[in-house]
C-alpha cells in the first residue's frame, strides 16, 4: 500500500538538512564505480579519479563526468586533444586514492598507455575509453563534462574482471548474487 505524505519526507523538513555534509552522505549511499580521467598535456600526465561517470548516449556515443569547479586539474585536462577514461578494477583502491591525491604523485608506479593524441589510460582497467570533450554544462558548483567516445576497449587482458566499487566513502567489490 502507498502511504501519502502531504509535504516532505519524514525527517526532511528544513533546508538545514541540505547542508553539503549531509548531502555528501546521502549521495554516498548510491554505489558507483570509479574512472580515471587522464591525458598527457604539455608533456605531463594529468588526471583525477571520478565516481560521477555516467553513460549518456549511444548515438552519438557520449558519457559524462561531473567535475568540481574548484578542480585544478580540469583546466589542464580540457586542453587535451583526447582524454582517456579508465574504469578502475577492484584492486585499484590505492591507485584511486593516489589519483585523488597530490598531483605530482598521481601516476607513480601506475602502468599507463598514452595514445598518439594524448589520451592516457590505465593498463589494468576494466574498460578504457578514448574521448574528446563534446560539451561542458554548468551545474552548480560542478561542471557536467560530456565526452564523445572515439574508441572503447573492455574485457581484455588484465582488465578482465570486476570493477572497483565506491560506496559511503569506502572501496568495495561487487558481490555476485
Ligand atoms: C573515489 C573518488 C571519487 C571522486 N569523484 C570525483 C568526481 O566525480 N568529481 C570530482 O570533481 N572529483 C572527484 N574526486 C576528487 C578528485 O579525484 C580530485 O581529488 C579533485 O578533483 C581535486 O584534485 P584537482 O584539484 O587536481 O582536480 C573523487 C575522489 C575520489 C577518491
Amino acid at each position: 500500500m502507498i502511504s501519502r505524505r502531504s509535504a516532505t519526507l519524514t525527517g526532511v523538513v528544513t533546508n538545514q538538512d541540505l547542508d553539503p555534509r549531509r548531502l555528501r552522505e546521502a549521495f554516498g549511499s548510491f554505489p558507483s564505480g570509479v574512472v580515471a580521467v587522464a591525458a598527457e598535456v604539455d608533456g605531463e600526465l594529468v588526471g583525477l579519479a571520478a565516481s560521477s561517470f555516467t553513460s549518456v548516449s549511444l548515438d552519438p556515443p557520449l558519457v559524462s563526468v561531473s567535475l568540481a569547479n574548484t578542480s585544478k586539474t580540469w583546466p589542464d585536462l580540457r586542453r587535451a586533444e583526447r582524454v582517456g577514461l579508465t574504469v578502475l578494477a577492484e584492486h585499484h583502491g590505492e591507485v584511486c586514492r593516489q589519483l585523488a591525491g597530490p598531483v605530482e604523485r598521481r601516476f607513480d608506479s601506475v602502468p599507463v598507455t598514452v595514445s598518439e593524441a594524448g589520451a592516457v589510460t590505465l593498463d589494468e582497467g576494466v574498460a578504457r575509453f578514448d574521448c574528446s570533450v563534446y560539451r561542458e554544462v554548468d551545474a552548480g558548483d560542478h561542471t557536467i563534462v560530456l565526452l564523445l567516445l572515439h574508441a572503447v576497449e573492455h574485457g581484455a587482458g588484465n582488465g578482465e574482471g570486476a570493477p572497483l566499487v565506491f560506496h559511503r566513502s569506502a572501496f568495495g567489490r561487487m558481490a555476485v548474487v
